[in-house]
């Protein structure tokens, strides 16, 4: 099977490159315009550990890369690429978040649909959809209500999925993750902030009262979902939740963080940040029945890991506010 792994140079795409190159469940190709959302080095280490294990990571845009040839042949795309991040989708940054989720995720549809081998479409969406959600744990059938910009550019490629599925009959899957963690997380998110400013002794920052709850997702289920969804079973246009299964504040990770590094924190807190929601809580009935998938890794041990990657690759974490 021949994959096509969009945001092959993130952090989720380059974590499902490795799995996939290692494992031979496909032959991947990937491709990332290497966007400075963050540091572009980080993407380039990540693509230099790929190409160490034979994989190919090409650098190029999805919006003007000539995506007919990209798709030779190719069975199953992971659609990872996007521009990420709840909070700095405000303001001007919007026209990027518009390229990059909606504008991109549309051409690359509309590509699938000519390919003469009709690849599935598995499509990387958000728990951000869901805003603060009307019901907890939140299932798939209510009604989305993203409460910020990113949000609303996610929900917009999940009903270009549905749209093409629907009325060109494409086999689509959009898996919303519940944000995700472990190593080679975005400098930008959580736990990179809280693991790599505790580890250097340094304060750190908490939004809000650190009462928000999470359901986080460690990345390796994250993969492991959206390989199951490259080759399952499933109606066109399907959407599944893809959650870690439990409800932690950032208060709770906050104390896990303090006996990992073994030594009390220096907390500062924040104004709340725009765009945040207070709970993100699954239901993972349906991805559970239908792709037989349940996640496999407890908060500690997943945070275990990436403080060991963090120690190990010293990866540098930007003090953004
Ligand atoms: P990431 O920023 O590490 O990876 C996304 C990659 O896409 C980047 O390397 C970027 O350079 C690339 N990219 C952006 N625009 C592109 C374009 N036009 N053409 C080609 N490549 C492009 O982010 P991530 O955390 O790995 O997220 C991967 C996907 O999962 C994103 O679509 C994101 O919205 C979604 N998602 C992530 C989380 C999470 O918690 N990390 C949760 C829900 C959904
Ligand atoms: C994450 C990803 O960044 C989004 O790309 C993704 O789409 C989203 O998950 C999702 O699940 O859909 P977020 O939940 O904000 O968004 O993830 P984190 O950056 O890990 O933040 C978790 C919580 O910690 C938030 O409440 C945030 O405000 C808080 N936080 C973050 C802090 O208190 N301090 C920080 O330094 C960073």
């Amino acid at each position: 099977m021949k994959a096509l792994v969009t945001g092959a140079a993130g952090f989720i795409g380059s974590t499902l490159m490795e799995r996939l190159s290692v494992s031979g469940e496909a032959r991947p190709i990937g491709i990332d315009s290497f966007s400075d959302y963050y540091d572009p080095t980080i993407k380039r280490g990540h693509a230099a550990k790929i190409a160490a294990l034979g994989g190919t990571v090409l650098d190029a845009d999805l919006n003007t890369v000539d995506l007919d040839v990209l798709l030779d042949e190719v069975d199953v795309v992971y659609h990872l690429a996007g521009q990420p991040g709840v909070r700095r989708s405000w303001g001007s940054a919007f026209e990027i978040y518009m390229s990059a989720n909606v504008a991109a995720t549309q051409r690359l549809l509309e590509a699938a649909h000519r390919a003469p081998t009709r690849p599935r479409v598995v499509y990387a969406s958000s728990s951000s959809v869901y805003g603060n959600a009307e019901t907890y744990p939140t299932s798939e059938l209510v009604l989305p209500q993203p409460r910020s910009p990113y949000g609303v550019t996610k929900l917009a490629g999940e009903h270009l999925c549905r749209l093409y599925a629907e009325n060109y009959g494409l086999s689509t899957v959009s898996l919303r993750f519940f944000t995700v963690y472990g190593p080679r997380q975005r400098p930008d998110m959580a736990f990179t902030r809280f693991l790599g400013a505790a580890l250097r002794e340094e304060q750190i920052q908490v939004f809000g009262s650190g009462e928000q709850i999470r359901d986080f997702t460690y990345v390796d289920d994250i993969v492991d979902a959206v390989v199951r969804a490259g080759s399952a079973d499933v109606a066109s246009g399907s959407v599944f939740n893809v959650s870690g299964g439990g409800s932690h504040s950032v208060n709770e990770v906050l104390t896990v963080v303090e006996e990992l590094v073994g030594h009390r924190l220096d907390v500062q807190r924040k104004d709340i940040a725009l765009g945040d929601v207070s709970r993100t809580a699954a239901d993972t009935t349906e991805i559970s029945t239908r792709l037989a998938w349940s996640p496999r890794t407890a908060l500690r041990d997943g945070l275990a890991a990436q403080m060991s990657w963090l120690q190990q690759s010293g990866a540098p974490v930007p003090d953004w506010s």
